[in-house]
């Protein structure tokens, strides 16, 4: 199957299959994934924290609103976090990226102000969003996106100091009868002529 194809059958799992399991070679290829995944001058504003702990999967499950489900069935609950504070943040780039790169964020980014500032730095980290469930369609493991929770209270639960959630993933195996599997819920987009434009 080309990639085409396999973007075409992948769909957000709704109900997944206890049962799945997900190889632990998988999951050391997506967390490399994840650290190559692409931000502004390489600025890198995130955590991945993959859950690990049945007993912390089981209270940020109950911090998951609808999504409650997916998190207790599946294999593996990813929680893409942000860095909190500008300051760590400057640190962490000035001690790491070329001159040149933080001259960038001086000049471009950091005058706009700090509402700017978090955003910019949210963007990255949905792009590491767009280029997991890429790699999850390619490596034939089934996802669910997941902004439906309580970021609070996955703060509260996980602790890490310098980081906040933003959002999180369930990666695992689809349940036979989920029904929105694009073979029973075909998949809804625009027509690709009203979003795809040539000049
Ligand atoms: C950032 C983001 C957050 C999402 N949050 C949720 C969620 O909390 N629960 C859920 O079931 N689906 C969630 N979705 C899935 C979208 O509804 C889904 O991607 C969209 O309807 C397209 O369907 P498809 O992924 O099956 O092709 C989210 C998707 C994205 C990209």
């Amino acid at each position: 199957m080309n990639f085409l194809e396999k973007m075409k059958t992948r769909y957000t799992v709704k109900k997944y299959n206890p049962q799945g399991a997900i190889s632990s070679e998988q999951i050391n290829q997506l967390k490399e994934i994840l650290n190559l995944s692409p931000s502004s001058i390489n600025s890198q504003p995130w955590n991945f924290v993959f859950v690990n702990d049945p007993g912390v999967k089981e209270q940020l499950a109950e911090a998951s609103y609808f999504n409650k489900g997916k998190v207790l069935d599946s294999s593996q609950l990813i929680v893409f976090q942000v860095i909190k504070n500008t300051e760590d943040f400057e640190r962490q780039i000035e001690e790491n990226l070329p001159e040149g790169s933080v001259n960038y964020y001086r000049t471009m980014v950091k005058p706009k102000g700090e509402e700017a500032i978090k955003s910019w730095l949210g963007h990255q980290v949905y792009l590491s969003l767009g280029v997991l469930l890429s790699a999850c369609a390619a490596m034939g493991i089934d996802s669910t996106p997941m902004e439906g929770i309580e970021t609070d209270k996955y703060d509260e639960i996980l602790k890490n100091g310098a980081y906040e959630t933003l959002f999180a993933v369930v990666i695992g195996e689809r349940s036979e009868n989920d029904s929105n599997n694009p073979v029973v819920t075909p998949k809804r987009r625009l027509e690709s002529e009203k979003i795809i434009l040539e000049v």
